[in-house]
C-alpha cells in the first residue's frame, strides 16, 4: 500500500499495564513497519498517562535499534487513574487530536485494551496488542511474553530439582498468572511437576497434593516439586499443610518478578514482530476498534469489544494430562 492510500498519516504506540518481554519487538515492528509505509510514528510514554501529559516523542526505526534482545518496554509502562475518569480520556483524545495522532496502538493485557476502547469512544482509531506473561486474554491463543516467562519459571523450577532432590525435600514454587493457572500448567507440565495448583480448580488438598505426595514415594521419588499459580492460593500455607501432613522437609519459593524479566525468546520475538506488522496494517486500511489475535499459527483481528466480551477457561484435556503424567 502506498503512501498515499493510507488511511492515517501518524499514528502514536504505547505500553500498558504490567510489562512483558517481547513488548519491545512489536514496539520495533510497530516504528519500522510505519515508516515503510510512509506513515509517521510517535512513541508515547508511560502508557495512557504519558497520552494525557504528552509525553511523547518520533519513533523513527533508528529509535528501535537494538531492542529486539531487551525484555521490559523502551516506553515505560504506567497505570494512570486520571484515564480512568471521562475528563482524562478526553484530554488525552484532545491531546491526539491536537498532535494529527490519527490512531494508537495499544500493547498490553485487558486493562489496556479497556482504555482503547474508551479512546476509541472518543473518537480515536486504536488497535490492541495483546502482551501479558498470564496468556490470559480471551482473544487470542496467545500473548506476548507468555513463552519467555515460562522458560525462566521453569528454569528456576529444574534447578529447585537439582537441590531438593539433594536434601529429598518437597519444593512448593509460586508462580504468576493474576487470576489464571496457564504458566503454572506449563510449567507444571515441562518441570514434571509432582502437583500443579491452578484458580481453575478448585484444591482437594488430600487427592490433589497429599495423594500425588504418597503415590510418587510408592515409586521411589524422593523429592517432589508443587507448582502454585498464584491465583489459586498461599504457596506459604501449603507449604506449611505438606510439611505438617506427611513429614517431608518443605521449602517455598516465590519466583516472583523475575518471570517478567529478561530477553525474549524466539517465539515471542516472532510472535511480537508480526503483531505490531500487522497492528499499523490494519491502521493503515482505516480499521479501527480492534485487537491483533495469533490463532496459534497466524495473525488476525476482531473487534475490540467481542473480544472484550470472550472469556477464556482451560480445558478438559489439558487438565487430564497434568493429572496424569505429573
Ligand atoms: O499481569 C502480569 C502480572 O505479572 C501478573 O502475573 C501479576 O499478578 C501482576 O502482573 C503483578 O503486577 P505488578 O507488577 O503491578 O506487581
Amino acid at each position: 500500500m502506498d503512501a498515499m492510500e493510507n488511511k492515517v498519516k501518524r499514528i502514536g504506540v504505547l505500553t500498558s499495564g504490567g510489562d512483558a518481554p517481547g513488548m519491545n519487538c512489536a514496539i520495533r515492528a510497530v516504528a519500522r513497519t510505519a515508516a515503510a509505509m510512509g506513515i509517521e510514528c510517535v512513541g508515547i510514554k508511560r502508557g495512557y498517562h504519558g497520552l494525557i501529559a504528552g509525553d511523547m516523542s518520533p519513533l523513527s526505526p533508528n529509535d528501535v535499534n537494538s531492542i529486539l534482545s531487551r525484555g521490559g518496554t523502551m516506553l515505560y509502562t504506567a497505570r494512570s487513574s486520571e484515564f480512568l475518569t471521562e475528563e482524562g480520556q478526553k484530554r488525552a483524545a484532545d491531546n491526539c487530536k491536537f498532535l494529527g495522532i490519527e490512531g494508537i496502538i495499544a500493547i498490553g493485557g485487558d486493562g489496556t485494551f479497556r482504555g482503547a476502547l474508551a479512546l476509541a469512544r472518543q473518537g480515536i482509531s486504536v488497535v490492541g496488542i495483546p502482551a501479558t506473561i498470564d496468556n490470559d486474554i480471551a482473544c487470542t491463543k496467545y500473548t506476548i511474553g507468555f513463552d519467555t516467562a515460562c522458560n525462566t519459571a521453569l528454569d528456576c523450577v529444574d534447578k529447585l530439582r537439582d537441590t531438593m532432590k539433594s536434601h529429598e525435600r518437597c519444593s512448593v514454587i509460586e508462580v504468576m498468572g493474576h487470576r489464571a493457572g496457564y504458566l503454572a500448567i506449563h510449567v507444571g507440565i515441562a518441570a514434571g511437576a509432582t502437583a500443579v495448583v491452578i484458580p481453575e480448580q478448585e484444591l482437594d488438598f488430600d487427592r490433589d497434593i497429599l495423594d500425588r505426595i504418597r503415590a510418587a514415594r510408592l515409586k521411589g521419588r524422593n523429592h517432589f516439586l508443587i507448582v502454585v499459580a498464584e491465583g489459586a492460593g498461599s504457596a506459604n500455607e501449603i507449604g506449611e499443610r505438606i510439611g505438617q501432613a506427611v513429614g517431608v522437609d518443605t521449602r517455598v519459593t516465590i519466583l516472583g518478578h523475575v518471570q517478567r524479566g529478561g530477553s525474549p525468546l524466539t517465539r515471542d520475538r516472532v510472535i511480537a514482530s508480526s503483531m505490531g506488522y500487522e497492528a499499523v496494517r490494519v491502521l493503515a486500511e482505516g480499521r479501527t476498534n480492534r485487537i491483533v489475535c495469533y490463532d496459534g499459527c497466524k495473525c488476525f483481528d476482531m473487534d475490540i469489544e467481542e473480544a472484550l466480551s470472550m472469556s477464556k477457561g482451560l480445558d478438559e484435556e489439558t487438565l487430564q494430562l497434568v493429572a496424569t503424567i505429573s
